[in-house]
C-alpha cells in the first residue's frame, strides 16, 4: 500500500490523500491497460450492445510469487537438479500464486468505489488470484473507462461483445495482470483446430491388398515398418516407427492418465472409438474414454468431431490400456440472452486451466490441438495463460500443443501494430516456453518435415535457457536470411515433431484421412504417456515439464529430421537441418532410446 500512497500524494497532493483515506474510492487517474491499434483482422463493428447486457468479468490479480513458482518449476524439471521430480502439490502452487494482501486490498477498494461488494458479489478461486463478477455492461464500461461494441466476424458472422481498449487507475496496473472479456478477440473460431481432412485420389494410391504385399521398410533404428505407413498412418505404424511396439503399460492402475482437451464444440463419439479399435487396435476393443465437462461443456453424440475423434483415437490407440480423459470446454459462457446482444463468448483456455488446477489429482500428460497467431492474443493474456501452464508443469504434468499448420505463417503475415510490416507468425500457446510444441512430419525412411509444420520464433517470449545450446547453431546457419522477418532472440518452436499426415480416423462410422500438427501432438503425448508409465511403474515420479529434459539428456532419444521446409508469408520458410530446426524441432521420438535415457 505504501507505494501507491506515495503515488497518490504526488498525483493529487495532500488534500486528495485525506480524501482517499476516508473513501478509498479515489484511486489515481485511469490509464490504458491494453489497446489494439486497429480492429483485429476479420472483425467489424456490428452494433452497440444493450446497457444491461450481462458480462462475467474475470480479473487476474497479480500473482505475488510467480517468479518463485517459475524457479521451482525449472528446478523440479531439470534432471541435473537435486529437486528433480519433486513436483508441487496444489496447495504449494496456490501459495506461490496467491495475490499479496495489498493487491487484494487495492482491488477491493476499487470494487467498493464502484458499488461492488467484494464479499458478496465476487467469486474467488482457491488461490484467490482470479476473481469473477457478474455485472451489467454499463457498470463494466464505467469501471474500465471504455465503450464496448458488438463485433461481427466477417466470414462466420459470429458476434462477440468486446472493446478495442480498456483502462484502469494507474495504481491498479501493478496489481491486476488482466481483465477479460475486454480486448481478447481471438475467440474460438480463430483458435481453430489445426487439422485438415485430405481428399484421397484413389487412382494415385495403391489398394489395400497391393500395400499389404509390399515388403516392410527398415526404419532409422533398424525397426521394421509396414510400407503402407509411408502414406497411410495407423496406431500400428506409429508404434513401429517410434518403437513402442511390444511395450506393455503397467501403471494404468497407479494413476497414470492422459488428458485430451476439446474446445470449439468438438465432441468425441463413443461408437466411432469402438469402430476405430476394431479396425486399427483390436486388442483395445471395449476400452472407453472418460468425458469431463468443464463449465457445462457437452459431448453430443450426434455430431462427432474430426478433431476430437482424431485426438482421442490416437492417444488411446497408442496408450491403451492407460485411462484417457477428454475435457469438453465450451466457448460460450451460459448467459441470459437479450433481444439485442448475442450470448457472450468466453475465452476457454484460462477456464480450462483453472478447472484442472483446482483439483488435487490430474493426468500427467495433456495434448491440445488448438491455437492462433501469437500477435492476435493480447500480450498480457498470453503471459498470464503461459504462467498457468507453468503452474500445471510444476504440478508434474507434461503439456503438449500442436505448433500450428501455417508453415512460417498463414495469410499475409502483416503485423497488427498499425505498421502493417510483414513478419512470420508463430502460433500461441505453442510459443509459451512451458509447453512442448509439436510440429509435423510425413513419410518414413526417411521421415521429412511437412510443408505446413508451423515453426519460428516468439515475439512475446524470449529464448528460454533450455534452448541456449540447440537454437543458436540454427540461427548461425541461417545468417541474414529472413532478417527482420522474425525475432532471433525469441523462444523457438517447435520443440519436437511427429507424423502429421494421412492419419486414419473414424468419423461418423467412416474412415477419413486426416492431417495436421493436430495429429502430431496426440501422437507425441501418447509416447510421453508411455514414458510416464515406465517411470511410474518403476516407482519414479512422472516427467512433468519436459523441455529442460528433452534439450539435455533427451537429445539422443530423437531421430534428427533433415529434409523438408515450411513455406509461408511469401517465403520458402525454414529448412529442416542437422540439430534443432524451426520446422521439426529436435526431431521425432524413439521410445526405446528415450526410455533408457530418461526412464
Ligand atoms: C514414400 O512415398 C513417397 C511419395 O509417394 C515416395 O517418393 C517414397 O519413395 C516412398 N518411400 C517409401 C519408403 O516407400
Ligand atoms: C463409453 O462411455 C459412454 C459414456 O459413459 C457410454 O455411453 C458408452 O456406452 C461407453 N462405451 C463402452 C464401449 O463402454
Ligand atoms: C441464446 O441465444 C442463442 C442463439 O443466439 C441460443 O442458441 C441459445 O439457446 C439461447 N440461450 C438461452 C438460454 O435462451
Ligand atoms: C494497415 O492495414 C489496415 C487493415 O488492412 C488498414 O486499415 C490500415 O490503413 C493499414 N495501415 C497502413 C499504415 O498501411
Ligand atoms: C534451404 O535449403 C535450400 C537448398 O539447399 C537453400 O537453397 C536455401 O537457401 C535454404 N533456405 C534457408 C532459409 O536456409
Amino acid at each position: 500500500m505504501v507505494s501507491s500512497f506515495i503515488r497518490l500524494l504526488s498525483t493529487f497532493g495532500f488534500s486528495a490523500f485525506l480524501l482517499v483515506h476516508a473513501a478509498p474510492a479515489h484511486l489515481s487517474e485511469p490509464s490504458v491497460k491494453h489497446a489494439w491499434q486497429q480492429i483485429p483482422a476479420d472483425w467489424e463493428v456490428h452494433d452497440a450492445p444493450a446497457a444491461d447486457h450481462p458480462i462475467t468479468l474475470k480479473i487476474g490479480l497479480k500473482q505475488s510469487r510467480i517468479d518463485e513458482l517459475i524457479d521451482s518449476l525449472y528446478q523440479v524439471s531439470d534432471p541435473f537438479h537435486g529437486r528433480y521430480g519433486q513436483h508441487l502439490s496444489r496447495l504449494e502452487v496456490e501459495e506461490l500464486v496467491a495475490p499479496h494482501a495489498d493487491t487484494v486490498d487495492v482491488v477491493d477498494s476499487w470494487l467498493i468505489s464502484h458499488g461492488v461488494d467484494p464479499s458478496s458479489d465476487v467469486t474467488r478461486n482457491g488461490a484467490g488470484d482470479w476473481i469473477s463478477i457478474r455485472l451489467p455492461l454499463s457498470k463494466v464500461e464505467s469501471m474500465l473507462s471504455t465503450k464496448y461494441q458488438i463485433y461481427k466476424h466477417k466470414r462466420t458472422s459470429e458476434k462477440i461483445v468486446r472493446t478495442l481498449s480498456y483502462s484502469l487507475p494507474r495504481d491498479l496496473h501493478d496489481h491486476i495482470d488482466i481483465i477479460q472479456p475486454t480486448t481478447m478477440f481471438d475467440n474460438m473460431r480463430k483458435m481453430h483446430a489445426t487439422s485438415h481432412v485430405n481428399k484421397v485420389d484413389p487412382s494415385s494410391t495403391l489398394s489395400a491388398a497391393e500395400l499389404a504385399a509390399l515388403p516392410d521398410v527398415t526404419g532409422p533404428n533398424g525397426q521394421q515398418i509396414a510400407a503402407s505407413c509411408n502414406t497411410t498412418v495407423t496406431p500400428t505404424c506409429l508404434m513401429q516407427l517410434y518403437r513402442t511396439e511390444g511395450y506393455v503399460p503397467k501403471a494404468a492402475n497407479k494413476g497414470n492418465r492422459i488428458g485430451i482437451t476439446g474446445f470449439l464444440e468438438q465432441f468425441i463419439n463413443f461408437v466411432d472409438l469402438q469402430t476405430f479399435f476394431s479396425k486399427f487396435r483390436p486388442d483395445a476393443l471395449g476400452a472407453n474414454v472418460t468425458v469431463i465437462s468443464v463449465d457445462g461443456g457437452l459431448n453430443d453424440q450426434t455430431i462427432p468431431g474430426v478433431e476430437a475423434n482424431l485426438d482421442n483415437q490416437y492417444t488411446e490407440g497408442i496408450t491403451f490400456p492407460t485411462p484417457n480423459i477428454f475435457y469438453s470446454t465450451p466457448g460460450t459462457a451460459p448467459t441470459i440472452n437479450d433481444s439485442v446482444t448475442p450470448p457472450q463468448r468466453d475465452e476457454p483456455y484460462i477456464d480450462w486451466l483453472n478447472f484442472v488446477l483446482s483439483h488435487d489429482d490430474m493426468p500427467f500428460s495433456f495434448t491440445t490441438s488448438y491455437g492462433g497467431d501469437e500477435q492476435t492474443f493480447p500480450k498480457e493474456f498470453a503471459v498470464r495463460a503461459c504462467n498457468l501452464f507453468a503452474q500445471l508443469g510444476a504440478r508434474g504434468a507434461s503439456i503438449m500443443f500442436s505448433s500450428g499448420d501455417g508453415g512460417v505463417g498463414a495469410g499475409t503475415c502483416e503485423t497488427n501494430d498499425g505498421t502493417n510490416r510483414t513478419i512470420f507468425q508463430p502460433v500461441f500457446p505453442a510459443t509459451c516456453p512451458f509447453v512442448t510444441g509439436v510440429g509435423a512430419t510425413f513419410q518414413i525412411a526417411p521421415e521429412k518435415g511437412i510443408f505446413f509444420s508451423q515453426g519460428g520464433f516468439s515475439v512475446y517470449f524470449p529464448r528460454p535457457s533450455f534452448q541456449d545450446k540447440a537454437v543458436p547453431p540454427f540461427l548461425q546457419k541461417l545468417g541474414n536470411t529472413y532478417k527482420g522477418l522474425f525475432t532471433p532472440g525469441g523462444r523457438g518452436v517447435p520443440d519436437v515433431s511427429a507424423q502429421g499426415e494421412g492419419f486414419q480416423v473414424v468419423v461418423g462410422g467412416e474412415v477419413e484421412s486426416v492431417g495436421g500438427t493436430s495429429a502430431s501432438s496426440p501422437t507425441f503425448a501418447g509416447i510421453v504417456t508411455l514414458l510416464n508409465d515406465f517411470r511410474i511403474s518403476n516407482g519414479k515420479p512422472p516427467l512433468g515439464f519436459l523441455n529442460p529434459l528433452l534439450y539435455s539428456v533427451g537429445v539422443p532419444g530423437f531421430v534428427d529430421i533433415l529434409l523438408g521446409n515450411n513455406p509461408g508469408c511469401g517465403t520458402p520458410g525454414f529448412n529442416a537441418t542437422e540439430g534443432w530446426d524451426a520446422i521439426t524441432g529436435l526431431g521425432t521420438p524413439d521410445f526405446v532410446k528415450l526410455k533408457s535415457l530418461i526412464g
